[in-house]
């Protein structure tokens, strides 16, 4: 579900004509929906209110990693949504974007001593802890601040999962958490030191997900865990059951709703007595934003192969050329006629900048906008000025009104960034 719709058969982002940003702001360019965002989180809010009784007073911590333009995040802040955070970058965005502290959450699989007590020292929720070696740094690190931050301890139940080998996480060859059968001890170590304070478990074994199965063998393990803590006297309060859920790119109709995925964990976590976290952001966020780009041309070849080059590139977009990822395209004009097989693709000097091949579109010409669906979710972040294109801007609407919440930069501004070494 998404607010980018036609209306007098031009695609709109909520009542923002699409035409109109093209004009004002230049193409390529990420458009983003308030509506859609508030949309996502007010469903996964509702239905872990429903729920109040298996996973607690549940927080939504929003994985930053998906979007982090600070109004994207300033918008999930108003609506009370924490942050699932990598780096000290991130957690600075969080607070700045006006999410506090004690609704961040800091994972990641090589967290350095200073990001380390950066987070203690700014005080956030907990601290996701992947290995021993982590933790081991983690009691140093906080020793010498005096303070005992609060941790969970993420475990890889070994259930592999997501839409592609290169977003499974949860496999027991992945880099990502401690093997189940080392975490009771090292949630008892934690557990000794004055120096850390362990209160739960924390899992997050891909992305992409599209079935509830492998998420549930994984909410399974985090439970008869903290029913093993418990019975060596251990305290587990909270449990993350960290993101993944899948997003329809192809428009499936049969993938779990936000309602059956929150009542799966509550079914799963009922009578735990814990409090649950979820950290979503493909769903919040995929179906939130656009990629916005121009057709530079047809390139019709002899053989009758059709090239439509855009002005958008695997620099702007990279999911495809990165994981075979399908992004629908779509015209926001459509022009009549039978719809025509293109070679849809970038103009950066690489063969992998290519979005899709033999995709059947409404007939494309020169100068024609199209947008790429389901771009909100790792798009931009991932973005790059390679080929020395300037970083895609980005954009965000809310009914009528929009605003350039990342400006695309000038020459002068890239050109900036790299003073000249003195000797030359
Ligand atoms: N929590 C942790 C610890 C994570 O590592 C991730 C994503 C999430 C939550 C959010 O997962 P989500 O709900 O978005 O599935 N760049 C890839 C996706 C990489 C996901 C990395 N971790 C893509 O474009 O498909």
């Amino acid at each position: 579900m998404h607010h980018f719709d036609r209306i007098d058969g031009a695609l709109h982002a909520e009542g923002v004509p699409l035409e109109a940003l093209a004009a004002a702001v230049g193409t390529p360019v990420y458009v983003y929906s308030s509506a859609t965002l508030t949309r996502h989180y007010g469903l996964l809010r509702e239905a872990a209110d429903a729920h109040r009784g298996a996973l607690g007073d549940a927080l939504i911590a929003f994985a930053v990693k998906a979007n982090s333009n600070l109004s994207v995040l300033a918008t999930l802040a108003r609506l009370g949504c924490g942050a699932d955070t990598v780096s000290e970058g991130e957690i600075r965005r969080a607070l700045k974007a006006g999410i506090p502290a004690d609704r961040i959450v800091f994972s990641g699989v090589g967290k350095t001593d200073a990001e380390l007590a950066f987070a203690i020292d700014v005080g956030v929720r907990q601290i996701n802890i992947e290995s021993a070696v982590e933790l081991d740094r983690l009691i140093v690190v906080a020793a010498g601040t005096g303070a005992s931050p609060e941790i969970a301890i993420r475990v890889n139940p070994d259930v592999g999962a997501g839409g592609h080998a290169k977003i499974t996480t949860g496999g027991a060859a992945d880099k990502f958490g401690v093997p189940v059968a080392d975490a009771p001890a090292l949630y008892a170590r934690a557990a000794a030191s004055p120096h850390v304070t362990p209160v739960g478990l924390a899992c997050h074994i891909g992305s992409q997900i599209t079935t509830l199965e492998p998420l549930e063998a994984a909410f399974r393990a985090l439970k008869r865990m903290t029913l093993d803590l418990r019975a060596q006297g251990l305290t587990v309060s909270r449990l993350d059951l960290g993101g993944g859920l899948g997003v329809p790119y192809h428009g499936q109709s049969d993938l779990p709703s936000i309602a059956d995925y929150v009542a799966m964990a509550a079914g799963v976590l009922d009578g735990l007595e814990v409090e649950a976290a979820f950290e979503p952001g493909r769903l919040l966020a995929a179906n939130a934003g656009i990629l916005l780009s121009r057709v530079i041309q047809i390139n019709k070849r002899g053989d009758g192969r059709r090239f439509a080059v855009l002005d958008a590139g695997m620099n702007d977009l990279m999911r495809p050329a990165l994981y075979d990822a399908f992004h629908d395209l779509v015209p926001v004009r459509a022009r009549e006629g039978e719809p025509v097989a293109y070679d849809l693709v970038g103009p950066i000097c690489e063969s992998t900048d290519i979005f899709a091949r033999d995709r059947r579109s409404p007939p494309l010409q020169a100068g024609d906008l199209v947008a790429f669906m389901g771009a909100g979710a790792y798009g931009a972040v991932l973005a790059s000025e390679y080929n020395s294109r300037p970083l895609v801007p980005e954009v965000l609407v809310d009914g009528d009104q929009w605003a350039v919440v990342r400006a695309r930069p000038s020459y002068d501004e890239m050109f900036e960034r790299e003073p000249t070494a003195a000797w030359l």
